[in-house]
């Protein structure tokens, strides 16, 4: 059995009063959360606040991106040490918006893949198709490509120390979420194409849902086969949201 996993993807947004409310209010809701394990990504800068805050309850810490190497003369990043330091467990690696907006490649995510596991931090890999992608009939190849970059350089098993998180590029941040039956079987792919290499890997991969999940539709996509949970934008700024969707995890 999986355990379900909702975590928040809180992306260039708050301060160090809202994070700080946002964080206390879900932690006050969390008894209402039994079964899903529940992450928060703060911007980097935020992280140690919101660790410590949630340091005395069950919620984890991810950040939104690693560096791929681990020391020295790289500007603006911040290494897989520094962020086990300051309390993360999960990184989110490879979202759409730093694949789209900032050129990273599938090889480059690999390689911050590589880098979360060398430092002990569980990858949350994201993956996902474009809306021409989608519409020319490529979700699948587009996904197996993403996907094969990591096992390229990693191996399969390793994909056994995260999870991986199917957003589809045209559902992000749109109000336009991915049907039921569509994201499971996107899901489904996935974990049939990663079975056809290690049943055992597949079986046990946590694979998320991204893209407008929010309180109302994210019962009916997390009760799919092949959906164990969701990265959560949007919603996950307003505790009240996040926590009813975590709930619905249940
Ligand atoms: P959204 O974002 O929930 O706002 O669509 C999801 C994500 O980008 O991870």
């Amino acid at each position: 059995m999986r355990q379900p996993m909702v975590a928040g993807n809180w992306k260039m947004n708050g301060s160090s009063d809202s994070v700080k409310e946002l964080i206390a209010g879900i932690k006050a809701g969390m008894d209402s959360v039994s079964k899903a394990e529940v992450v928060v990504c703060p911007p980097a800068v935020y992280i140690p606040r919101v660790a410590g805050a949630a340091a005395d309850s069950e919620i984890k810490v991810g950040s939104q991106n690693i560096c791929d190497e681990d020391k020295g003369a790289f500007t603006g990043e911040i290494s897989g040490e520094m962020l086990k330091d300051v309390g993360c467990e999960y990184a989110i690696i490879g979202h759409s918006e730093r694949r789209a907006l900032y050129g990273e490649s599938d090889e480059l995510v690999a390689k911050r893949f590589a880098a979360a596991r060398r430092n002990g931090i569980k990858p949350i890999f994201c993956i996902g198709e474009t809306l021409e992608e989608r519409e020319s009939g490529t979700t699948n190849d587009v996904c197996a490509r993403q996907i094969d970059a990591v096992i390229a350089l990693e191996g399969v098993e390793a994909l056994a120390d995260g999870v991986i998180a199917y957003e589809p590029v045209w559902a992000i941040g749109t109000g336009k979420t991915a049907t039921p039956e569509q994201a499971q079987e996107v899901h489904a792919f996935i974990r049939g194409k990663i079975a056809a290499l290690n049943a055992d890997v597949a079986d046990g991969l946590r694979i998320l849902y991204g893209g407008s999940m929010n309180a109302g539709n994210a019962k009916e996509l997390i009760g799919q086969p092949d959906i164990d949970g969701g990265l959560i934008g949007g919603a996950s700024l307003k505790a009240e949201d996040f926590l009813a969707i975590c709930t619905a995890a249940n």
